[in-house]
C-alpha cells in the first residue's frame, strides 16, 4: 500500500504505510527541549520497504514528511549516496547533491538535484552545505584515504563536524551509514571510527537513524573480486576466501535510506542492513565462473603473511595495511547475517548474490558483444 497513510508508532515499534514492522526501531523518543531523546534500547533487524523510497511520516511537530524540503546527501558520487538520490527525486524530493568535485555530480544535476562542494575535513563548507536543510545522509568514506583524508580526518573527525554542522543549521533529521559489526574495540580502526559517530550523532539531540549495512555487493562481490575474473579469468583473494560472508545491494540500503531519511522525525533507529545471501569469496568466485562459463583461476594471500606483514607495512603504507587488517578480520570473524529469521517483516524482495553476478556479467558480455560489432 502507498500514498496517503501515516505511519503509527506503537510499543516500539513503526509500521509503515504496506504494513511493513519495523522493529529495527531502537528508541521511543519524547521531545525535549526542542530535540527528541530516546530510551537508547537497541534492536536489530533490516526489513526494507519497497515503496521506491517513498516515505509517510508523521514528525513530531506536525509538519509531516513535506516538512522535509531539501535532504542534503554527502557522498553523492558514491555507490549509497548516488542511488539514494536517484530513489528520492523519483518521487519528488528535493535533493542538495555534495561531492569534492561537483563534475561528478553532473549526470545527478541533469536529473533535478541541486549540486554543492563539500569537503568533510572543510567545515566551512559543510556548514554551507547544510544551509537551508531539513534532513542529512552521510554515505561518505574514506577507508583508502591518505594524508588530510586519512580514515581519522575523515570518517570520525569529519563526520563529526557534519553532525555538528547539521545541529547547527537547524537539520531536523541525520542518516548516518556505519556499517555491521562496527564497535568502539573493534581490530580495524575504520570500524572503530565508525562506532565514535555513532555515539556523537546518538548524543547529539538531532532525530537519526543509523544504517549498519554489512559487505556492499558493487565493492566486495565485483570490484574487488568479481571484475578482475570477467577481465582475466583470474582474481587474488586476501586470505582462504572460506569464511561466509554477508552482503547487500548498495540499492537496497538505498531504499532504506531514502525512507529513514523522510519517516517520522519522532523516531531514532539503528538499523542493520543485510542481504539475504552469506557466501565465501571462494563461492562467489566459482558463481563467476558459472556465470562466464570459462575456468577461473585464483590465488590466495595467507592469512599468515598478511598478519605478519600488516605491522611492518603500517608505519610507511597504513592504508595496505588496513586493508591486511580488514581481510584478517573478515576470514577469521563471524561475517553471518541471518537474514532468514528476519524476513517476515520484509515488504521488498532484496537482490541476491547470484542474480546480482548475472546482471554483472550481462552487461560485460553486452559490452563485448557491442565492441566486436564496431
Ligand atoms: N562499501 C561497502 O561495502 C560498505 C559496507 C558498509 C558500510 N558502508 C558505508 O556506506 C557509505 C557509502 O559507501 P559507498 O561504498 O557507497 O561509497 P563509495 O562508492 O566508495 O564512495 C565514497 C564516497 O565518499 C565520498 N568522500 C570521500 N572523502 C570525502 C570527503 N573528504 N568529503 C566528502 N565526501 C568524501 C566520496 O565523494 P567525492 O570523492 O565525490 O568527494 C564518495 O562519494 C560509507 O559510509 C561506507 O563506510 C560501505
Amino acid at each position: 500500500m502507498e500514498g496517503g497513510a501515516a505511519p503509527t508508532q506503537m510499543n516500539n515499534e513503526v509500521v509503515i504505510a504496506g504494513g511493513s514492522v519495523m522493529k529495527a526501531v531502537t528508541r521511543t523518543l519524547a521531545p525535549q527541549s526542542g530535540h527528541t531523546r530516546g530510551t537508547g534500547r537497541r534492536t536489530n533487524l533490516m526489513p526494507l520497504l519497497r515503496s521506491g523510497g517513498r516515505a509517510h511520516t508523521r514528525s513530531s511537530d506536525g509538519r509531516g514528511a513535506s516538512g522535509f524540503e531539501m535532504i542534503l546527501v554527502v557522498g553523492a558520487s558514491g555507490y549509497l549516496g548516488g542511488y539514494t538520490i536517484r530513489r528520492l527525486l523519483a518521487v519528488g524530493r528535493r535533493v542538495r547533491a555534495a561531492s569534492r568535485d561537483r563534475q561528478k555530480l553532473v549526470e545527478l544535476q541533469s536529473s533535478g538535484a541541486e549540486l554543492v562542494q563539500a569537503d568533510l575535513v572543510d567545515r566551512r563548507s559543510l556548514d554551507a552545505a547544510c544551509d537551508g536543510v531539513d534532513a542529512v545522509l552521510a554515505a561518505s568514506h574514506s577507508l583508502l584515504g591518505t594524508g588530510k583524508y586519512s580514515s581519522a580526518a575523515v570518517d570520525e573527525a569529519g563526520h563529526l563536524a557534519l553532525i555538528d554542522a547539521a545541529a547547527s543549521a537547524g537539520v531536523r533529521r541525520f542518516v548516518y551509514t556505519s556499517a555491521m559489526f562496527a564497535s568502539p574495540d573493534h581490530p580495524v580502526d575504520f570500524l572503530r571510527n565508525k562506532a565514535k559517530v555513532e555515539a556523537h550523532l546518538a548524543a547529539s539531540g538531532l532525530s537519526y537513524a543509523i544504517l549498519r549495512p554489512s559487505a556492499f555487493m558493487e565493492w566486495h562481490v565485483h570490484n574487488l573480486l568479481g571484475k578482475s575474473l570477467v577481465d582475466s579469468g583470474k582474481a587474488t583473494i586476501f586470505g582462504p576466501g572460506a569464511n561466509p560472508i554477508n552482503f547487500v545491494a548498495a540499492d537496497d540500503v538505498a531504499a532504506v535510506a531514502a525512507e529513514m531519511l523522510t519517516i517520522a522525525a519522532d523516531v531514532a533507529a539503528t538499523l542493520e542492513v543485510g542481504g539475504p545471501d552469506n557466501f565465501t569469496r571462494n563461492a562467489v568466485a566459482a558463481m563467476y565462473g558459472d556465470a562466464l562459463n570459462r575456468p577461473i583461476a585464483l590465488r590466495h594471500v595467507s592469512l599468515a603473511a598478511m598478519r605478519i606483514a600488516a605491522p611492518l607495512v603500517r608505519p610507511f603504507n597504513p592504508v595496505l595495511a588496513r586493508l591486511m587488517d580488514v581481510s584478517v578480520w573478515s576470514e577469521t570473524s563471524n561475517q553471518v547475517f541471518d537474514f532468514a529469521s528476519r524476513t517476515e517483516r520484509c515488504a521488498r524482495p532484496m537482490t541476491h548474490v547470484r542474480d546480482f553476478i548475472a546482471s554483472r556479467v550481462a552487461d560485460h558480455l553486452d559490452a563485448t558483444r557491442l565492441r566486436r560489432a564496431d
